[in-house]
């Protein structure tokens, strides 16, 4: 396990061993931060991250998890552990919000006990979700929330109460609100991730199916770029919130021609019936980011795509 380096900045990641996650914690000691993870494992991976990364395997829900911000005094914190899913957060409204929303205050209270430092918060939102169906498109930060779920309600809660934290204690915040991320390492188990999950069921060929008519549209930013604009978060004064998206919409349909021909697939789309609370379109301005943060996506849907199937290639091997 490493020692924390006396004299770099020391990292909190929450969920370090998930998609994101992972992706950032590689950044962060590049960036020669020192970095301490918590995560459950419920979908992270262990192998996701260097071997000799300080992991405490923990629930965000446990109250040891106070202990640990205390002990390890982080000069940020970056929270990604969450219950990820629209469709568990409306079967178990409860699930969600005791992660999403109690687990939240369980960190921020760790941030509240270290009365003699401050730390950075750094919230990463949906902006997928928040929105419900956007009254304007792309959406930007002010456009209006009208969340449609209990997870995206719950995101939002946790914008609600940072600004409270920061008059309670001083707590330096910001937010970052994500389109839908994609590349390597993403979970092609869960439900989000559409890229993962075509990528994989095409290299393999295995059975799935687009729900509805694949024609909705959602905003796809590949990881690298959300690693750099979660650094350059950190880095700036702004609370945000942030949009961290590519400002373009991309259906399923067009999803699933791009990587069946990166996959050499060649079987027709199968479709399903679509699911209950889905938004129709989503994209996101995320022209305050790069006022504020000097951030634009650099990494093209092709591209992107290219490096998220090859990963994927590799890992059928
Ligand atoms: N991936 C996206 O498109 C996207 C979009 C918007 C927001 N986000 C947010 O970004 C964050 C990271 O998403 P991701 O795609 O890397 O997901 P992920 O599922 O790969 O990562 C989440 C990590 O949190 C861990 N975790 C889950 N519940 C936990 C708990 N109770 N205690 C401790 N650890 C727990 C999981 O094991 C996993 O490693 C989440 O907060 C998510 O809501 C993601």
């Amino acid at each position: 396990m490493e020692a924390p380096d006396i004299g770099s900045k020391h990292a909190l990641v929450t969920g370090a061993a998930g998609f994101i996650g992972s992706h950032l914690v590689e950044r962060l000691l590049i960036d020669s931060y020192s970095v301490t993870g918590i995560d459950d494992l419920s979908s992270g991976k262990r192998t996701n991250l260097p071997a000799d990364v300080d992991l405490r395997e923990m629930d965000i829900r446990d109250p040891e998890v106070r202990d640990v911000v205390t002990e390890i005094r982080p000069d940020v914190v970056l929270h990604l552990a969450a219950q990820m899913s629209v469709a568990v957060s409306a079967r178990e409204p409860l699930l969600d919000a005791e992660i999403n929303v109690v687990g939240t205050l369980n960190l921020l209270e760790g941030i509240r006990a270290v009365d003699d430092k401050t730390i950075k918060f750094v919230h990463f939102s949906s902006g997928g979700t928040v929105h419900g169906e956007p009254t304007k498109l792309p959406a930007d930060e002010s456009t209006a929330v009208q969340p449609l779920s209990p997870y995206a309600a719950s995101k939002l809660a946790i914008e609600t109460y940072l600004p409270i934290y920061e008059r309670l204690c001083g707590l330096e915040h910001a937010v970052i609100r994500l389109g839908n991320v994609y590349g390597p390492r993403q979970d092609p188990h869960g439900e989000a991730g559409v890229v993962a999950i075509f990528a994989r069921a095409m290299l393999a060929n295995t059975p799935f199916k687009i729900f509805g008519d694949g024609n909705d549209q959602r905003d796809y930013v590949f990881v690298d770029d959300v690693v750099e604009a979660v650094i350059k978060t950190i880095d700036g004064s702004s609370p945000g919130p942030f949009n961290i998206a590519s400002g373009v919409g991309t259906s399923p349909n067009q999803i699933f021609k791009l990587i069946a021909e990166l996959c050499g697939y060649s079987d027709p789309a199968v479709y399903g019936p679509p699911r209950p609370g889905d938004v129709d379109k989503i994209y996101l301005d995320s022209s305050k980011a790069e006022r504020e943060l000097g951030w634009v996506p650099q990494i093209s849907l092709e591209d992107g795509f290219k490096t998220t199937v090859d990963w994927f290639k590799q890992q059928s091997d």
